[in-house]
């Protein structure tokens, strides 16, 4: 059997820091190659990767033997707004590039991260079932549904073991997200840290579906890991750990800083978050592959005040 080699594409942003960290924990340093569109000399298994080089990206997986990738290079929903083509070309073209190798280089798997903005006014909001309407009102959003979608056309026309998660908000302290809806949830914390005010840029009331890292690094890890008999759903599985409201967070980090201070000026984001759902029904994860989240929202908070880094 061939040995498995991992390409991680997108792998400086959020998630892909960590994921590539933990996989090559797994897989050993030289089995995930990470990949980007910044150079790393630091790093000894990395290439620089536009995903929208198809031809780069046929003959990297080609030389270094790839068996699964992760596509976690995208745009997320705010800065999308701003560029809806190039989110499109990243988070769509780039992901078709790699289904259409899948097939022709036969890849063992492929992972596409969605995302709850793939829910929008016409998804019910609490306790979002699996199956739903998806009528997502950003273009990041769009994007996400549409690779959904592909991921299950790939698997039920071509046979391409695709797995896909739709992850909530991610908090993490190894990374500053940028252009997401759900950064604020990541800010609070250097705020906090700084002994700053927060600005928070959604309203205090708005219950967002989050998650940490560690739950959802540990999540795409065993998803990948599961038997394929046991992934029932080829679009993204719902994934849920935790849902808040900015105020709510607040008053858990004041457990710790009890002088800290926020205030609230929403602005374009409010309209994207309100757009998506609050509570996330994840119970066919649970069921076909065994998914537990281990944070809650003090455990997370506790976290992360302990690492972040200021
Ligand atoms: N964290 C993402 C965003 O806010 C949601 O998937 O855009």
């Amino acid at each position: 059997m061939q040995e498995k080699k991992i390409l991680v594409t997108g792998a400086n942003g959020q998630i892909g820091k960590v994921l590539t960290e933990e996989l090559r924990k797994v897989y050993g340093i030289y089995n995930v190659l990470a990949t980007d569109i910044q150079r790393n000399l630091d790093d000894p298994c990395y290439e620089f990767l536009d995903v929208l080089n198809q031809y780069r990206m046929k003959e990297i997986i080609s030389d270094y033997q790839i068996s699964e990738v992760y596509h976690l290079a995208a745009l997320l929903s705010a800065s999308g707004e701003y560029n809806p083509v190039k989110t499109w070309n990243i988070n769509l073209n780039g992901w078709i590039s790699i289904l259409e190798l899948a097939k022709e280089l036969k890849l063992e798997k492929v992972f596409f991260p969605s995302t709850i903005a793939v829910f929008g006014k016409t998804t019910p909001r609490d306790f979002t079932p699996q199956h739903v309407p998806l009528q997502p009102e950003t273009i990041y959003g769009v994007s996400k549904a549409t690779g959904e979608m592909l991921c299950h056309y790939y698997h039920q026309k071509y046979g391409i073991d695709v797995r896909s998660l739709r992850y909530p908000g991610i908090i993490s302290y190894q990374s500053i997200p940028v252009g997401g809806t759900t950064d604020y949830a990541v800010e609070i914390f250097y705020a906090a840290k700084k002994n700053e005010v927060y600005k928070c840029f959604l309203e205090k009331d708005t219950r967002l579906p989050m998650m940490y890292i560690n739950d959802a690094i540990r999540a795409t890890i065993e998803l990948m890991q599961a038997p394929s008999e046991s992934i029932k759903c080829r679009m993204g599985y719902n994934l849920a750990a935790i849902s808040f409201t900015p105020e709510e967070i607040y008053e858990e980090i004041r457990t710790h800083y009890p002088d800290f201070k926020i205030i609230y000026e929403p602005d374009f984001r409010q309209k994207i978050a309100s757009s998506w759902t609050e509570v996330i029904d994840d119970q066919e994860a649970r069921k076909d592959w065994g998914w537990q989240h281990a944070f809650d929202l003090k455990a997370m908070v506790n976290d992360m005040l302990e690492n972040i880094a200021i």
